[in-house]
């Protein structure tokens, strides 16, 4: 039985070694300790199985700069599931559920960093097709966004840029 939830502060050390364990380093583990440290709006997801947390998904501003102006999305980054919970669908669940806790907090624009053959079947598009790009040099096809309703990236091309928490990793 699994269980998506938002992250509460019993589940702090939970998540951490989650991240630090399916990354295989503490990097991404401490950037979600500084996002949440930070004075943006974050969003925290975990999933819970047998009272064991076993996978989670963060979200945290990021700004579209272009010439003439600068407004606001929201990037997913990072996500983690236990090394031996992955490839069961955890995962998925995760995006499924994070994604409807971003529009019901009205984030209409997600951008993502990550694996091509993950992320589409979210909705998550080549970031370029809207004239996204990513401030830091990746391949086209590993920077997406997904519009969580029609039209919400219409008129917003730009430059996509992450917290300042992120220089750390
Ligand atoms: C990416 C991750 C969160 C997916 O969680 P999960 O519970 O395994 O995901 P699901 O079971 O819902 O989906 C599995 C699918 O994810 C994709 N996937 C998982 N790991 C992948 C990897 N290392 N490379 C490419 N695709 C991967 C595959 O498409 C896989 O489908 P398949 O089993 O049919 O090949 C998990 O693998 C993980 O924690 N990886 C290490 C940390 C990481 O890379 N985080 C994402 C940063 S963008």
């Amino acid at each position: 039985m699994l269980t998506i939830r938002r992250e509460e502060d019993r589940d702090r050390v939970g998540v951490f070694r989650i991240n630090e364990l399916a990354f295989g380093r503490p990097g991404e583990a401490k950037l979600v300790d500084a996002l949440r440290k930070g004075d943006q709006p974050t969003i925290s997801l975990v999933a819970e199985q047998d009272s064991q947390v076993v996978g989670h998904i963060f979200f945290s501003p990021v700004s579209i700069e272009s010439a003439t102006k600068t407004s606001t999305a929201i990037g997913l980054a990072p996500m983690a599931v236990l090394p031996d919970r992955q490839r069961q669908g955890i995962g998925s669940q995760l995006v499924r559920a994070g994604l409807v806790e971003c529009q019901r907090l009205g984030q209409y624009v997600v951008v993502v960093l990550g694996h091509p053959k993950f992320y589409p079947k979210f909705g998550f598009v080549p970031a370029s097709r809207f004239g996204l790009r990513c401030e830091y040099a990746v391949p086209d096809d590993v920077f997406m966004v997904a519009e969580l309703t029609p039209g919400a990236l219409a008129v917003r091309p730009g430059l996509v840029k992450y917290g300042p928490e992120f220089q750390q990793l």
